[in-house]
This record gives structure tokens, C-alpha cells and sequence, in this order.
């Protein structure tokens, strides 16, 4: 049987050289942080239509919120907001998924006679699954083409690969973000792949996601976005939301050892091996600056 992601990531990190060269209590504290990532999540409150992932043991959409209001809010309202004057859209999304953000975000801009045009990217497919929503039309004609459907509005294709691969150069006007958490899935997230996203998205374009995750907005901002915060829902943290610039930001000034980039340098490295790294560089810097007894 395969191992868990929890399971290989715990492997890696006590198997990595650097592991032992930390103080013994900062191990516990380690592992411990780590385990936690990984408990499994509580679905006896499903109230809305969702899919599990058994891989990263997490769900498709916000349970609490569940996928339309976490499409319109997360992802759909903070970019049109910022979009309103274009009459053809260019949108990347990564980590298609059901493709609940796109379809939503299509029938939202098709209501005012415009144009898009859609690149979804996606490891694998899940079956289709029925929102009662008025975007439910337009997702159901994509899946029954065989996920390459054009009119004279739009143009959606599906490229099914890891999204590691996709190379475009300066062409959309936005991207949706949507990857499972930053610390299981950090093959999404890594600077090494958001700097990939960055050189695909046109000067002044806009990029979106769920997260507020702290080595995500580090990496961001290394890479010259401009960030702004959206409003979580209720008792919701907020979301991310950047807008490419030329801007240069000295991450070097941050105090937060968390607020370090995940790597992935070729591109190519597994889940457990992307985490491992990144925390154990945050527990270096947690031993060198933060530990009582530093020298
Ligand atoms: C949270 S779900 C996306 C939900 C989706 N945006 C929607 O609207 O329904 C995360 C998706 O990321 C995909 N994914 C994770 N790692 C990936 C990778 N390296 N390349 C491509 N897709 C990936 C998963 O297969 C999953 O479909």
C-alpha cells in the first residue's frame, strides 16, 4: 500500500541530514508541528455538494462556506472588480479542479457580452457535479466536449499534466489560483513555480487565491507583486490577492522565520521533499533567532 503524504513527509524530514543538527527540543516542535498539518478533516457538517481528495485528505471547496460562495468571494468578485473595463479576458486557472472558479467567473463576465478565453490545468479530472447554479450550464457543456469548447464568446481548453510544466509567456490577464493548502500541495506554491505563473501573466495582471499563507506572500512579493488582502468570510482569514509590477520588496527585512519561500528548484520535486526543506530552514532560523540561548 502506499505510503500517506504525512506519513512520507515525516520520513523525509527525520531522514534529511539538517534534521539532526537541530536541538532536540526544536525536533519535538517540529514533528509535532508538522503531524498536525495532516489530521485529518472533520466532514460530519457537509452541507454543501463537495469532493475529497483521499491523496492530501482534504476537500475540493471551503466546507464551511462551500464552492459558489468561495468562488464568488475568494476568486471571482476581487478579480472582475479590478477587470471591469476589458471586453476580452485571458484567465489561467490552476488546479481546475471541478472548475467551479471558472465557470463562475465565465458566466459572470458572459452576462455582459464580452469574451474569454480559458486555459484550466489540472493533474486529473473529477467527475462532473451538479451546483443547482446557473454556471452548472456552461461547466456541463465543457465536460460533455471533451473539455475543448468554443463559441463566439469563448474559448475554454483543459490541459490535463502537472501545472509545473505549463510555459507562457506574457499573455493573461489573470490568474485563479487554486491549489489544495499551501503546506500539503506545496508543489503549487513554491517560488520556483509562482515565478513560472508570474512570466505568464501580462504588467498589471492579476493573480488569486484563497491563501493568506505566509511563505506564498513572501514569494509573491519577492517577485515584484503588489499585495493586497481580501476579506475572509465571517470569522475567515483573508485572501491574497497580487498584482504584477516592477516593484522590488526586501524580504530580508521580515522578522517571521515562516515568511521564507517554499523551493522547488527544478521544478520536479515531490510534496514531502518541497515541505520538508521549508521547514526545516524555518526551524533553523527559529534556532539561530529565537532560541533563549542564542549565542
Ligand atoms: C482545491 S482543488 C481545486 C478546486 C477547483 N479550483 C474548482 O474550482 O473546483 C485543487 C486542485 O489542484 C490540483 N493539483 C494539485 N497539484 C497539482 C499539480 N502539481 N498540477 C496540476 N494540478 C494539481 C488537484 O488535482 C485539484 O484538482
Amino acid at each position: 500500500m502506499e505510503k500517506s503524504l504525512k506519513e512520507k513527509v515525516l520520513t523525509t524530514l527525520k531522514n534529511d541530514r539538517r534534521f539532526k543538527h537541530l536541538p532536540d527540543k526544536l525536533q519535538d516542535i517540529l514533528i509535532k508541528e508538522v503531524s498536525n498539518i495532516y489530521k485529518p478533516m472533520n466532514s460530519d457538517s457537509i452541507e454543501h455538494p463537495n469532493l475529497y481528495d483521499d491523496y492530501y485528505q482534504e476537500f475540493y471547496h471551503s466546507i464551511t462556506i462551500g464552492p459558489l460562495e468561495e468562488a464568488y468571494n475568494k476568486f471571482v468578485n476581487p478579480s472582475l472588480e479590478l477587470l471591469k473595463e476589458k471586453s476580452v479576458l485571458n484567465v489561467l486557472d490552476i488546479g481546475a479542479g471541478m472548475f467551479v472558479n471558472s465557470s463562475v467567473l465565465a458566466e459572470e463576465f458572459l452576462k455582459q457580452n464580452k469574451k474569454i478565453n480559458i486555459v484550466s490545468v489540472d493533474k486529473k479530472i473529477p467527475p462532473f457535479v451538479k451546483l443547482n447554479h446557473p454556471s452548472d450550464r456552461i461547466r456541463y457543456l465543457f465536460y460533455k466536449s471533451g473539455f475543448s469548447f468554443r463559441d463566439k464568446h469563448i474559448n475554454w481548453r483543459l490541459f490535463v499534466m502537472d501545472a509545473r510544466k505549463i510555459r507562457f509567456e506574457n499573455y493573461f490577464d489573470l490568474i485563479l489560483h487554486d491549489g489544495f493548502s499551501p503546506y500539503k500541495n506545496p508543489s503549487l506554491w513554491s517560488l520556483d513555480f509562482l515565478y513560472v505563473l508570474s512570466k505568464s501573466l501580462r504588467q498589471g495582471g492579476i493573480w488569486v487565491s484563497y491563501t493568506s499563507n505566509k511563505s506564498v506572500e513572501c514569494s509573491l512579493r519577492f517577485l515584484g507583486f503588489k499585495i493586497d488582502f481580501i476579506k475572509g468570510v465571517g470569522r475567515k482569514r483573508p485572501s491574497i490577492r497580487a498584482i504584477k509590477s516592477a516593484e522590488f520588496f526586501n524580504i530580508f527585512g521580515a522578522k517571521d522565520p515562516y515568511f521564507i519561500p517554499m523551493r522547488d528548484k527544478d521544478l520536479n520535486h515531490s510534496e514531502e521533499s518541497i515541505i520538508s526543506d521549508y521547514f526545516l530552514r524555518v526551524y533553523f532560523l527559529k534556532a539561530k533567532y529565537h532560541s533563549p540561548s542564542k549565542d
